[in-house]
């Protein structure tokens, strides 16, 4: 069988490395006049057009967007499909919202019907907002687990994903037991773990509603499946925070449990970590484990100030991307989380600039959760999903952006002013998966 390429023309960026780390012409490369060529589903070229063209195959007229610019698909290292119809519920911090809105909504799916509505329209909207790959918590229920790798894998997505293991502290009916979780856990990732482009997380919620028994029992899991993810919530609120010291007195903090039950370690991704102390962070430095940063959601729920600058530290870096947090958070969109990042960083006196934004949403979401030899850069030998950004998405857009002076500036104002509108096209594994512009019928 001849294989399949397809191409794209316009303006890109991508990133080779981290440019908290080296210097930002090593980690950052923009073509101002790009051609991306995708075979079967990966980059094989990518680069300056003229140099390019000539390896095009013949009759092979890239689609061109000239004006736009193309970017890796954005990575969202923390969702919850199930939370996506609760988003912008009204008046709590997050023990509250978790018991008002969050466990009532998430019965909702032991009905298979209604995760696979909700999956199906989740996944829409992912790629609606460029989102191509996402680490997302399901129900406790397995068939939510199975609804939305069956419809990330109609769609051909890099999905991440895990059922979520609670045996205390929740409504009866969302609770599994430690032995029952692990069993249901280990047996969705036996089913869904590398079948075409989905991974598994082995999916604690978070330390207070699972026993020690439940951790002991993710932990084992894990050691006899290293090949998978592991996602968890750390250090959200400083409530919660409380709230572990007092269920488990004899660890040292909140990182520590985890850290005795075996779950840090590389393709391990902490959610938020917003009141993380320094030791905690040179934990995470030294074990490989990563946060998700998550700002619209630390806003919303009242959660407190990521410090961005000091989980990049130089001296001790911990892996970090950014994360939407649907339903706390408020937008799918990861340029809107860039947006809520900046501001996040202003308030620490930080100026996060487009370069690095742009990084936190592609590549280093992808090393958090350590999948960038696979996505998260449109280096040749990465799989093809991208974006195709409009700087004329709105009319105010449009006025901005005629007015920028390179490309920094350019991202920046996208980063800031963008969100769905902005998305005019993603592809996946090199295919188109939305078209802003053609209208479907249903
Ligand atoms: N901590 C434990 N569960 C949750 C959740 O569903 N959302 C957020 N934001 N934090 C959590
Ligand atoms: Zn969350």
């Amino acid at each position: 069988m001849s294989a399949s390429v397809t191409a794209v023309r316009g303006p890109m960026v991508w990133f080779r490395g981290d440019p908290f780390l080296i210097a930002r012409e090593d980690a950052f490369v923009h073509e101002s006049d790009g051609l991306l060529i995708c075979t079967d589903g990966v980059v094989t070229a990518a680069g300056d057009y003229t140099a390019l063209r000539d390896r095009l195959p013949d009759s092979l007229e890239p689609v061109h967007y000239p004006d736009h610019v193309i970017t890796a698909g954005f990575i969202d290292t923390h969702i919850h499909y199930v939370q996506t119809g609760i988003i912008a519920a009204f008046g709590s911090q997050l023990i509250d919202w978790l018991n008002h809105y969050t466990f009532v909504e998430e019965q909702r799916f032991s009905d298979p019907a209604y995760a696979r509505t909700v999956a199906s329209s989740f996944c829409d909207e992912l790629l609606r907002n460029g989102t191509t790959t996402a680490l997302t918590f399901c129900a406790v229920y397995p068939e939510s687990v199975d609804a939305l790798f069956a419809e990330a894998s109609r769609r051909n997505m890099r999905m991440a994903a895990g059922k979520v293991l609670m045996d205390r502290n929740a409504p009866d009916a969302l609770l599994d037991t430690a032995q029952s979780g692990h069993d249901d856990s280990k047996a969705l990732l036996e089913r869904w773990h590398g079948k075409g482009r989905n991974l598994y997380a082995i999916t604690p919620r978070f330390a207070p509603t699972s026993t020690p028994a439940q951790l002991e029992a993710a932990g084992a899991l894990r050691r006899e499946h290293p090949e998978a993810l592991m996602h968890t919530h750390v250090s959200e609120n400083t409530g919660e925070i409380s709230w572990v010291r007092s269920l488990f007195p004899e660890r040292a903090g909140y990182l520590d449990v985890y850290d005795h039950y075996g779950l840090l370690g590389r393709g391990t991704v902490l959610a938020h970590g917003v009141h993380l102390t320094g030791r905690e962070r040179d934990r995470c430095s030294e074990t490989g484990t990563a946060i998700s940063h998550c700002p619209t959601s630390n806003l919303f729920l009242g959660s407190g100030l990521f410090h961005v600058h000091d989980a990049k530290d130089s001296k001790r870096p911990v892996h970090v991307g950014l994360g939407t947090d649907i339903g706390a958070g408020t937008s799918f969109s990861l340029l809107a989380t860039m947006n809520e990042a900046y501001k996040v960083a202003e308030l620490c006196n930080y100026p996060l600039d487009s370069v690095k934004a742009f990084y936190l949403a592609t590549l280093g979401s992808a090393q958090a959760m350590g999948i960038e030899d696979r996505v998260g850069s449109l280096e040749p030998g990465h799989e093809a999903d991208f974006v195709v950004l409009d700087p004329r998405a709105t009319p105010l857009l449009a006025q901005r952006t005629s007015r920028v002076s390179d490309i920094e500036e350019l991202l920046f104002v996208l980063a800031v002013m963008g969100d769905d509108r902005t998305v005019r096209a993603t592809y996946v594994a090199g295919t188109l998966a939305h078209d802003r512009d053609v209208v479907t019928a249903d």
